[in-house]
């Protein structure tokens, strides 16, 4: 069955912000593939979820090279969605992809050396089909490769056409500093960074957000909503197709403790009083930091997506609001 986007993808300017001193602009909410894209899961159902965020104006969808199960599938089935659905909207599109984490075996599997990135880049177009991606991140720093051999192999990425622009993933703020100065003096200056950012997890508060905007790079966050535990997800229990059921890896019931659930019910009436759920109000909360450009958010179906898109409507908070939250998440 043809996909024909919605006329009223873009009918909202407001959507969009400049990535930070770029010329780029990415959506508020960018759709993560890390979870519930790889072949074990339900091409149907993945497929909905892309097609649903591109007719609501997600125009960024951010992969790695390990995701899925198994690892690179989230990058076919993207590659397939982009093939036979957005084909004709590639230009529309923003794919990123990371190299960093174990993805084969042997010593170039993983890390930074420039052989293992540049393997792994060009094995991540393979999947997708795709002649180049628009963002190209270290998926993590590698404290046994000089960072100018990394930094290299990445602006490497941009000057061969096989990237657009380059990007780095959970650098603490001296090596963020460290990297953007190389790559500056390269001629291929950091477009953005991805730490992990939300009210459960608040290090990037600690200097990392300080850099970015002193370098003037943008910032995509991951796990806005703690990866579903800072959402009504686990308030009746543990249902079976949540993450923590389904896939605990990175998420485990344990997690789910009787003090989160306390703390989460008590950010949900807050919630509820700005007229918000409280996976809103937490997409909502990371977007009110002036270095953050985008958040990255997951989804199992294309409910959660219209619902956190619902999240724009309210992006303000009082004062008054700010505190009630912080004396929730300190108690
Ligand atoms: N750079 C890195 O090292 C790194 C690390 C992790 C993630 N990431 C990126 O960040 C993306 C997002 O990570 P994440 O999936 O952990 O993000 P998240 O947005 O914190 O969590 C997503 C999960 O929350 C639940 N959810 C989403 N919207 C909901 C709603 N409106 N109501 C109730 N539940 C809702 C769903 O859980 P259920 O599945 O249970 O329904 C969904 O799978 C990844 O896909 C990846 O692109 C990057």
């Amino acid at each position: 069955m043809s996909y024909q986007p919605a006329s009223t993808r873009y009918d909202n300017p407001a959507f969009y912000r400049a990535c930070g001193n770029s010329g780029l602009k990415l959506p508020l909410l960018s759709l993560g593939l890390w979870h519930n894209f790889g072949a074990s899961d339900d091409y149907a159902n993945s497929r909905a979820m892309i097609l649903r965020a591109f007719d609501l104006g997600i125009t960024h969808l951010d992969l790695a090279n390990n995701y899925g199960t198994p690892a690179g599938s989230a990058e076919t089935t993207c590659g397939r969605v982009l093939r036979e659905d957005l084909a004709a909207h590639r230009d529309e599109l923003i794919i990123s992809t990371k190299a960093g984490y174990d993805m084969w075996p042997g010593p170039y599997g993983e890390w930074g050396s420039r052989k293992y990135v540049l393997a792994s880049l060009d094995q991540s177009l393979r999947r997708l089909g795709l002649p180049y991606v628009d963002i190209f991140y270290s998926h993590r720093p590698d404290p046994n490769t000089p960072l100018e051999e990394t930094m290299g192999a990445l602006d490497y990425a941009v000057r061969s056409g096989k990237a657009l622009y380059a990007g780095l993933s959970n650098y603490d703020p001296e090596q963020t500093s460290r990297a953007a100065a190389i790559l500056r003096r390269l001629g291929t200056p950091c477009l953005i960074h991805q730490p992990r950012y939300n009210m459960l997890e608040r290090t990037a508060e600690q200097g990392l957000f300080d850099v970015l905007r002193r370098e003037g790079i943008g910032s995509i966050v991951f796990s806005p909503l703690a990866k579903g535990m800072l959402t009504n997800r686990y308030f009746a229990g543990l249902p079976k197709d949540a993450r923590a059921a389904r896939d605990p890896r990175f998420l485990t019931p344990d997690q789910i403790t009787h003090e989160l659930l306390v703390k989460t019910k008590k950010l949900d009436t807050i919630a509820r009083d700005r007229s918000q759920t409280l996976a809103q109000m937490a997409l909502a909360w990371v977007l009110r930091q002036p270095a953050v450009t985008t958040a990255l958010i997951g989804a199992s179906k294309t409910s959660q997506i219209d619902d956190n898109v619902g999240a724009i409507k309210n992006l303000n908070f009082s004062e008054a609001e700010l505190f009630a939250i912080d004396q929730v998440l300190a108690s």
